[in-house]
C-alpha cells in the first residue's frame, strides 16, 4: 500500500474466512477466543518469515546432511492487555521457547488516551526481537505507547501484529515510529467518533472475556 509503507495485510484465504466469522456479532465468546487464537498461529508464520537460520549439521538414519535452525535474537511476545492475550497461545504454538512479556495499557473512553498500567518485559531489551500482540489498531495510542516503552528499556527490533488495523491508526504508527513494521489481517475502513473501527468487530477485549 503506497501511502501505508510500514503495513503489510495477511490476508490468506483460511485468515479471511476466520475474520469474517469473528466479525459476527452473533459469534459467541468460545468461538471467538478461538478464531483470535488461530488467526494469530496464521499470521504468526508469515510474521516470522524473515528469521534468520544458519546451517548445522544433522545425522539422519541414512547419512549426515545439513540442515537449518533458526538463529539471530531471541523472540519475545508482548500482549498489550487485555484484548492481545487473546493472541499469545497462538503465537507460541509455532514459537514455543518465546519469552512473553506484558504491557498493561486501558484506553480512556473519552480522551482515547492510552493510560499505562503494567509494563514487564524480559531484560536485556537490545538483544531480543520484539513482536507486540494486540487485535485492534485504532487510533494507534497505545500501540504507539508499547512501542515507545519498549525503546525506553532498549529494544531496537520491535514487530507490531494486529487483526484488525484502521488506517487513522496505521499512518500514525508511521508517523510516530516508522521502522517498526506492521502486520495485519485487514485494513478496514475507518474510525467511528468514539474512536471504534468500522466496519471492525466491536470491543475485542469485551468479546474475549465477556465483560459486556
Ligand atoms: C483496545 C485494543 C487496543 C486499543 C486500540 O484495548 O485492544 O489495545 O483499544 O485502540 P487505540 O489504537 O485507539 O489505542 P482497550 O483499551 O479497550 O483495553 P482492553 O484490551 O482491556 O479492553
Ligand atoms: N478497541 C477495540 O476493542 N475495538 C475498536 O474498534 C477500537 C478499539
Amino acid at each position: 500500500m503506497a501511502d501505508l509503507p510500514n503495513l503489510t495485510v495477511i490476508d490468506h484465504p483460511l485468515i479471511r474466512h476466520k475474520l469474517h466469522l469473528l466479525r459476527d456479532r452473533e459469534t459467541p465468546k468460545k468461538l471467538f477466543r478461538e478464531l483470535v487464537d488461530e488467526i494469530s498461529m496464521l499470521m504468526a508464520y508469515e510474521v516470522t518469515r524473515d528469521l534468520a537460520v544458519e546451517e548445522v549439521d544433522v545425522d539422519t538414519p541414512l547419512e549426515r546432511t545439513r540442515g537449518h535452525k533458526i538463529a539471530g535474537k531471541k523472540l519475545v511476545i508482548v500482549p498489550v492487555l487485555r484484548a492481545g492475550l487473546g493472541m499469545v497461545e497462538g503465537v507460541l504454538r509455532l514459537i514455543p521457547s518465546a519469552r512473553v512479556g506484558h504491557v498493561g495499557l486501558s484506553r480512556d473512553e473519552e480522551s482515547l488516551q492510552p493510560v499505562e498500567y503494567y509494563f514487564k518485559v524480559p531484560a536485556q531489551s537490545e538483544v531480543r526481537r520484539f513482536i507486540i500482540v494486540d487485535p485492534m489498531l485504532a487510533t494507534g495510542g497505545s500501540a504507539a505507547a508499547a512501542i515507545q516503552g519498549l525503546k525506553d528499556r532498549g529494544a531496537e527490533e520491535i514487530t507490531l501484529m494486529c487483526l484488525v488495523a484502521a488506517p487513522e491508526g496505521v499512518q500514525a504508527l508511521n508517523q510516530a515510529h516508522p521502522a517498526v513494521p506492521v502486520f495485519a489481517a485487514t485494513l478496514d475502513r475507518q474510525l467511528n467518533d468514539r474512536g471504534y473501527i468500522l466496519p471492525g468487530l466491536g470491543d475485542a477485549g469485551d468479546r474475549l472475556f465477556g465483560t459486556k
